[in-house]
Order: structure tokens, then C-alpha cells, then sequence
């Protein structure tokens, strides 16, 4: 599974967006370790702030299927630029993966980070918090 391939797999979900409200649709694919790939779109709701993020639609999708070692995520979006995950969903990914890929598409154009770099200071309060780790 290479980086044109998941970000195909976004593309391809971010059409089943439940995005009513803002008409802006967003897809998700999350490249696990084990070669697997988990998927997710945003999910809008008539009360506003009750709306799920596609990154953490598809964290959630990975999870439930036992998965939780992430090499890359890929998001396309129907805007005219890419966007980075919000903030929220960087903390979410933080939890699984610092080194995490982040490759965004929309409008023709493609930008890519680590999540190191997008979110350099997650908060970590927990002795427990797994971030970074690969088991
Ligand atoms: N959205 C995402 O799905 N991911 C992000 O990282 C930021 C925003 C969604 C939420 C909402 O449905 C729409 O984009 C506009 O904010």
C-alpha cells in the first residue's frame, strides 16, 4: 500500500460524508503497521458540536477492529486547498503514532508532515499514555 493508493482510499470515503451543514466533505485512511487500512469520513449532526471529525472516524473504525499501530493518514478533502487535521484530531492520532505520516489532499494540491511536526507537545499526562509507541 503506497501513499497514491491511501489517499485514493480517502478520496473514495470522503464522498460518503454526512456533511449537510457545511458541505465540506471529508475522507480519512488510516495505514496501520500490519498493512491494514481503516477508513473514516465526518459525520455531521443538526446539533452542531456533536459533529465526528473523518480522522477520528477512522481512529475509531481501526480500533474496533483491534488495530492500533499507524504508519500514515491520508485525508482528501472537496476544498480548494489541503488542510492538516484539526488540533483535537492531531491529540486523537497523537495517542497511536508521533511519527505518524500526514498527507492532505484537495483542489489539486497535496501537503505532507509528521505529526511530530504538526503536534510537537501532546499532552501526555498519563504514565500509562501509549503515544509514540509501536507494539
Ligand atoms: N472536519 C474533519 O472531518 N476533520 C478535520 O480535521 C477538521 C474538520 C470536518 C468537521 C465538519 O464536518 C467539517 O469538516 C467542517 O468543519
Amino acid at each position: 500500500m503506497d501513499l497514491e493508493r491511501l489517499i485514493d482510499e480517502a478520496r473514495a470515503v470522503s464522498e460518503k460524508a454526512h456533511a449537510p451543514y457545511s458541505g465540506f466533505q471529508v475522507g480519512a485512511a488510516l495505514l496501520a503497521e500490519d498493512g491494514s487500512v481503516h477508513v473514516g469520513c465526518n459525520v455531521e449532526n443538526a446539533s452542531y458540536g456533536l459533529t465526528v471529525c473523518a480522522e477520528r472516524s477512522a481512529v475509531a473504525s481501526a480500533i474496533a477492529q483491534g488495530v492500533k499501530s499507524f504508519r500514515a493518514v491520508a485525508i482528501v478533502t472537496n476544498g480548494e486547498r489541503p488542510v492538516g487535521p484539526c488540533g483535537a484530531c492531531r491529540q486523537v492520532l497523537a495517542e497511536f503514532a508521533s511519527d505518524l505520516i500526514v498527507v492532505s489532499e484537495a483542489g489539486g494540491l497535496r501537503k505532507q508532515w509528521t505529526l511530530g511536526e504538526l503536534l510537537p507537545s501532546p499532552f501526555e499526562g498519563l504514565p500509562e499514555w501509549p503515544g509514540g509507541q509501536h507494539d
